[in-house]
């Protein structure tokens, strides 16, 4: 069977290979793989930038936003042949941690779990792969076309899901969410503000094209100016920041209401360097009891929650998110620099 493949560390790398068909050991599904996800990690690992590959093994299987159909299912499993699946990206470090080994591997504390396509274990950028049963979530057949966004939306909701419980320290009623960036993750996060009754705004720096019409589309206001712009008019109670980029940070500490919480979700590159006002930003932050957090991964808890906000959402909107599909054999292109896209996804 044919897989893509990277070698970690190395810059351009990524292939379409021939690797050995996948067996499926106790307790494990055997999928077929539908779709991929493509993502900023993904291609952070392409430019060889992150990632490693299993122990002992040059490749990794890259991927972990993955969709499939069940081959092979364990009986007493849950799943049946048929079921549409998608595969939780990490599992717990070898000796667990205290909240790895109470299944919040999300929240890992010594940094040893692994991640499929990401870190150690193969991921699901092939045509078939496996999967322990425990470790794959069933989705509503009518998600086919749309299901590979699950990860993506798992992370929002997890980043949700701590919003909530950091706001829950004090009364807690958010009216306005403020969004930067228009990617997968902003999107997604737009969407489940919009499922919580908040006034969404979104903020990018493309003025044109699907990113506007998708935030119109679900009824939040789209932005391209500055977030002092946007807080002149009611500072956010809730800020995603889904771009990591270092100035929009700033921003949003220095614009949100009292009792604001600032979610981090994005990645930056290190090495960029802004001068700021520190004591200045501490004087905010204390003096409104701002709560400013990172959230990364999702456990199991959340891609249920996620399964639950896509069976809800508009289904012809989140495949207006899918901007482009392609081939397995044509997997490069979602590599190369450039271009709109939203979510770019290979067909498996
Ligand atoms: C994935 C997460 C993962 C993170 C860091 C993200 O792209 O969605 O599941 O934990 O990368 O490796």
């Amino acid at each position: 069977m044919r897989a893509l493949t990277v070698v970690p560390q190395q810059a351009g790398s990524v292939r379409v290979r021939e690797v050995e068909a996948p067996v499926a050991g106790e307790g494990e599904l055997l999928v077929d793989g539908v779709a991929l996800g493509i993502c900023g990690t993904d291609q952070e690992i392409a430019r060889g930038e992150y990632g490693s590959a299993p122990p002992g093994e040059e490749h990794l299987i890259l991927g972990h936003e993955s969709l499939g159909r069940v081959r092979q299912a364990p009986q007493g499993s849950g799943f049946t042949p048929g079921d549409l699946v998608v595969g939780v990206v990490r599992r717990p470090d070898p000796e667990p941690c205290g909240a790895c080994a109470r299944g919040e591997f999300d929240m890992c504390r010594n940094g040893r779990f692994t991640e499929r396509g990401i870190k150690e274990i193969h991921g699901y950028g092939s045509q078939q792969w496996t999967v322990a049963a425990d470790y794959a979530v069933k989705l509503d057949p009518a998600l086919e076309r749309v299901g590979v966004l699950l990860e993506t939306a798992s992370v929002v909701a997890k980043a949700w899901e701590q919003i909530e419980r950091i706001g829950g320290r004090a009364w807690f009623e958010p009216r306005r969410l403020l969004v930067t960036g228009a990617g997968p993750i902003g999107l997604l996060a737009a969407l489940l503000g919009v499922q919580r009754g908040l006034d969404v705004h979104v903020l990018d720096r493309v003025e044109t094209g699907t990113k506007p019409q998708l935030v119109a589309d679900l009824g939040a206001t789209y932005h391209t100016g500055s977030i002092a712009d946007i807080a002149a008019k009611g500072e956010p109670d809730v800020v995603i920041e889904a771009t990591g980029a270092s100035s929009l940070i700033l921003d949003a500490l220095a614009h949100n209401a009292h009792y604001g919480i600032v979610c981090l979700t994005g990645l930056s590159s290190s090495g960029r360097k802004l001068s700021i006002d520190a004591g200045e930003l501490n004087r905010e932050i204390v003096l409104e009891n701002d709560a400013l957090f990172g959230s990364v991964n999702a456990n199991l808890r959340h891609y249920e929650l996620a399964a639950h906000a896509l069976a809800r959402a508009d289904r012809s909107w989140l495949e207006r998110m899918i901007t482009r599909r392609l081939p397995l054999d044509r997997a490069h292109e979602a590599f190369e620099p450039g271009g709109e896209d939203v979510k770019t996804v290979i067909d498996l």
